[in-house]
Formats: structure tokens, sequence, C-alpha cells
């Protein structure tokens, strides 16, 4: 595994993190949940990322992560980095939702709860609540750092604007931003416009997440949804509708590209977001060790000849 710093900051991330937002429930195979995060720290994944929200039921993913990390991983803790968030709906009520110091406050004493950890190593505001004001949220992500409850903070889909006077804010107080976390995948290049120059200017760095989106980018739903797929669950966030002609017609066309490079479509997806120096991690899923293997085994061949992107950005336009 290689690592890169976090923006100018003196912690290195492993290239590729692990993202425990399906699969890691009560719903799921406990089993397997183990066996993943168990390979992913053996291949040198140290990144590990939660939210109180993660299961389903909600919660339960921490539960989950704190039972392996007891059993497990303790003698490690100082060779991980451990993430969770706030932001959604979390439980019932004013206070269980948004951007309120009130609701930080307590998730955060919830989330430590339910994964038995001292300290987490970062704590992200999980999205930008319009309704509370900006300065009260972040003074709650200022104060967590200075309570020692996580050593850094992030932002997570924050609108660019807001972004900007977060990170004014906390420099002001001596604590920055360390990360910034967004969706960005081949499919979905929304944050090149203006939420990763943002970030290289700032030097915060920037985590990508769903660099698969929730495994469309794979040779999965080629040919179909198939049983047991995060498309075909249920509970599972990707929606069988969401598997359109149109999506799987781009999909055809990326994997043509990705076998002329050699590679899966899956290995051409997670390089590409790697081949920019700004993107300091991939957050991928996984609901096998199999899939992880593939994922951490994609480190390779990471440079793109000008025809390869301009290919890509034509299948992007629909050219
Ligand atoms: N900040 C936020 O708001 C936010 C939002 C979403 C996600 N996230 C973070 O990002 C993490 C990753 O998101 P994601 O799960 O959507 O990531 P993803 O890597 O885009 O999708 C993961 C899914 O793709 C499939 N997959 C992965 N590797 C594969 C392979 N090699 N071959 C075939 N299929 C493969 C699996 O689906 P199957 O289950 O179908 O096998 C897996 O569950 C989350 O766990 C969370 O930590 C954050």
């Amino acid at each position: 595994m290689n690592y890169r710093f976090c923006g100018n900051s003196g912690l290195q991330l492993p290239l590729i993190s692990l993202g425990l937002w399906h699969n890691f429930g009560e719903v799921d195979n406990f089993s397997i949940a183990t066996d993943v995060i168990l390979h992913a720290f053996e291949q040198g994944i140290t990144h590990f990322d939660l939210a109180n929200n993660y299961g389903p039921p909600p919660g339960s993913a921490e539960i989950n992560f704190g039972k392996i990390f007891q059993t497990h991983l303790k003698n490690h803790r100082d060779e991980l980095i451990i993430s969770s968030k706030a932001g959604h709906l979390m439980w019932e009520g004013p206070y269980g939702d948004g951007g309120s110091r009130k609701y930080l406050m307590a998730s955060i004493d919830q989330s430590l709860k339910r994964t038995g950890l001292a300290y987490f190593d970062i704590f992200y505001s999980h999205r930008y609540d319009p309704q509370t004001p900006l300065e009260e949220t972040i003074q709650a992500l200022i104060d967590m750092v200075k309570q020692g409850k996580t050593l850094y903070v992030g932002l997570s889909k924050y609108p660019v604007d807001k972004a900007l006077e977060a990170y004014r804010m906390m420099q002001a107080q001596h604590v920055r931003c360390l990360i910034f976390q967004d969706r960005y995948n081949l499919l979905n290049r929304e944050p090149e416009a203006d939420v990763i120059p943002m970030n290289k200017q700032f030097e915060v760095g920037f985590i990508a997440f769903s660099p698969l989106a929730q495994g469309l980018l794979t040779d999965k739903y080629l040919n179909g949804i198939p049983e047991n797929s995060r498309a075909a669950k249920p509970h599972g966030f990707l929606k069988k509708e969401d598997v359109s002609p149109e999506i799987i017609h781009k999909i055809r066309r990326l994997n043509v590209l990705a076998e002329q490079r050699g590679q899966t479509l899956a290995e051409m997806s997670l390089v590409w977001l790697l081949h920019n120096e700004a993107v300091t991690s991939v957050i991928v899923g996984a609901s096998s060790v199999k899939q992880l293997q593939n994922n951490i085994g994609s480190v390779k061949n990471i440079g793109f000849t000008e025809a390869e992107l301009g290919e890509i950005m034509r299948i992007n336009n629909d050219e």
C-alpha cells in the first residue's frame, strides 16, 4: 500500500481506504465483515470510515466495528485512522439530525460508546445544514478537538462557499480542517469544477467516496442485476432504477477502454481517481474479501494517455 499526505498536514492516508456504509450492519454477515476488515488492515489499509447512521439499523456498523476492533485490533490503535460523522437523521425528535451543537456533541459521545474507542482520528460534519448557523456547527467541531474527542475534523458534501467560510473560522482558532469528503467517480465528476481546486488551494486533503459508483463501475451490472448485489438488496442505497440503459451504455464503453488498458473496469475506475495527486485517498466499499483484494490490486498502471483521457471525456459527455 502507498500513502499520501493529507493536504498540508503530517497525516498520511492509504491510497485505498475502507468504508463501512454498507455490508457491516446488523443485517449483514458478521464473519465476512470481520474478514474484510482484518484483510484490509493486513494489506496496509489503515483508514476505516464510519458514520453514526451506518447500518442498517443506524449505529450497527459502529457497534460491529467496535466488536471487531476490541477482539482483533485493540493493540494496533496507534496504527489506525478511524473516522466517523454526524449530520444525517440518527434519532427522532429535534436533536437527532442536522448541524446543531446539541446533535453533534451527543452524537460523537454515542459513536465513541458504540465503538468503544477513546477518541476518533477524524470526525466529520456529514453535511451542511442550512437551518443551523455555520459558526455553531464549526465551533462544535473545534471544541471536539479541544476536548480530545477527535484528533482532526473534516467536512462532507459542503457547498464550496460554506466550506471556505468554515476553513477560515477553523484557522482562526488554530484547528485546521484536515479533509473534505465528496462523491467522485467516473460517472460523477462534479468535484472537479470547484471542490477539488478549492481544497488544493487551501491545502486541505480530498477523499473520494463511492469511487465505484456503488458497484456500477465494475463488470457486475453489464448483463443485468445479479442476486445479492447492492442494487438487488431491499436496504441498499443503489436502486434498481439507477441501473438504467443510459448508465449501462456508458459503463460498456468504459469497460472497453479498461480492457484495452489491460485492467478490469473497477481497477481503471480507481486508478483514474488516484492519477490526480489532489485526491488523497479513495474510500471503497466491499462485500467480500475478493472484491477488496481486486481493489487493492488496482493501484498499478496509474498513468493515462491524453487519448484515453479524451475518450473518457467523450463517454462522460455521451459523444
Ligand atoms: N460522506 C458521505 O456522505 C458518504 C456517502 C456515501 C459513502 N461514503 C463513504 O464511502 C464509502 C464507500 O462508498 P460505496 O460503498 O458507495 O463505495 P463503492 O466502492 O463505490 O461501492 C462499493 C460496492 O461496490 C461493489 N464492489 C466493490 N468492489 C468491487 C469489485 N472489485 N468488483 C465488483 N464489485 C465491487 C460492492 O457492491 P455489492 O454489495 O453489490 O457486491 C460494494 O459494496 C462508504 O462506506 C462510506 O464510508 C460517504
